[in-house]
């Protein structure tokens, strides 16, 4: 594989499995030192030691996005350690679905903090290194759910939400030669989509063969699918592209 990102620091958070692994093995593979915070303790482990073993530059830390603090002292020990910090995926996310009458408080909280307040916090956390070294991708994992998906009142909003985030960034962090995207994926294979199966009663493949009829391609999503939009924009060639949104979903929607 090209390595297209050789001399830099991606930094992932959430990347401990799902897209954000994906996302991690895909800069890995192209030569970027790889930085992955996440609050499950022992699938950090496990991509920990996996990465090492194949010989990739990997930083693990538990931390919640949702405190800055965690996020501020992880980013700069990835500094401190690997020597910069050039590629942001904000790509931590949870689902707590329910239709609105039945969507509690704590639901709606839990959604909005994880994608937004996480992303605002790793971005504010990032940008200090990528301003200075004039240079920087950030890039939000947002959904097809932003433009709207029953029983995600409060998903929908936040991806909405990270895509207003995104584009503001862009117009902001421009001029230090740092861009901000967004990629919204579609129906992926992860645990994510697993929990919604298990929510609505229904096996995993029953799941994923009535999300792949509506698919145009005729086939589910991979982590390696988002993966290689974040690639995209995360290039330094695509210095050009910037505040744009991309749709992965194998058609235009869903
Ligand atoms: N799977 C899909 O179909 C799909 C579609 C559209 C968008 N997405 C988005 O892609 C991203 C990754 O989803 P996935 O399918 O890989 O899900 P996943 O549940 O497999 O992975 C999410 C990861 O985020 C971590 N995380 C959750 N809360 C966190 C917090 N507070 N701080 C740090 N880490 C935290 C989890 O521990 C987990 O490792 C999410 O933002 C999700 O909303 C997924």
């Amino acid at each position: 594989m090209e390595k297209t990102f050789e001399n830099r620091t991606a930094f992932i958070t959430g990347g401990s499995r799902g897209i954000g692994k994906g996302i991690a093995r895909r800069f890995a593979e192209e030569g970027a030192k790889v930085a992955v915070i996440d609050i499950n303790e022992e699938a950090l482990q496990e991509v920990e030691s996996e990465f090492k073993e194949e010989g990739f530059d990997i930083y693990c830390k538990t931390a919640n996005v949702v405190d800055f603090e965690q996020v501020e002292k992880a980013a700069q020990e990835v500094h401190e350690q690997f020597g910069s910090l050039d590629i942001l995926v904000n790509n931590a996310g949870v689902i707590r679905d329910n239709m609105l009458f039945k969507m509690t408080e704590s639901d709606w909280d839990t959604v909005m903090d994880v994608h937004l307040k996480g992303s605002f916090n790793a971005a504010r956390a990032c940008q200090k290194y990528m301003v200075e070294q004039k240079y920087g991708r950030i890039i939000n994992i947002s959904s097809t759910s932003a433009l709207g998906n029953r029983g995600q009142a409060n998903y929908a909003t936040a991806k909405a939400g990270l895509q207003g985030f995104t584009k503001t960034l862009a117009i902001e962090l421009g001029k230090y030669n740092i861009t901000a995207n967004a990629v919204a994926p579609g129906f992926i294979e992860t645990e994510m989509t697993q929990q919604t199966a298990a929510r609505i009663g229904i096996s995993f493949e029953d799941l994923v063969k009535a999300s792949v009829e509506k698919i145009p391609v005729g086939r589910s999503g991979k982590p390696e699918d988002i993966a290689n939009a974040v690639a995209f924009y995360a290039d330094e060639r695509s210095s050009f592209v910037n505040g744009q949104v991309i749709y992965v979903a194998g058609g235009p929607k869903d």
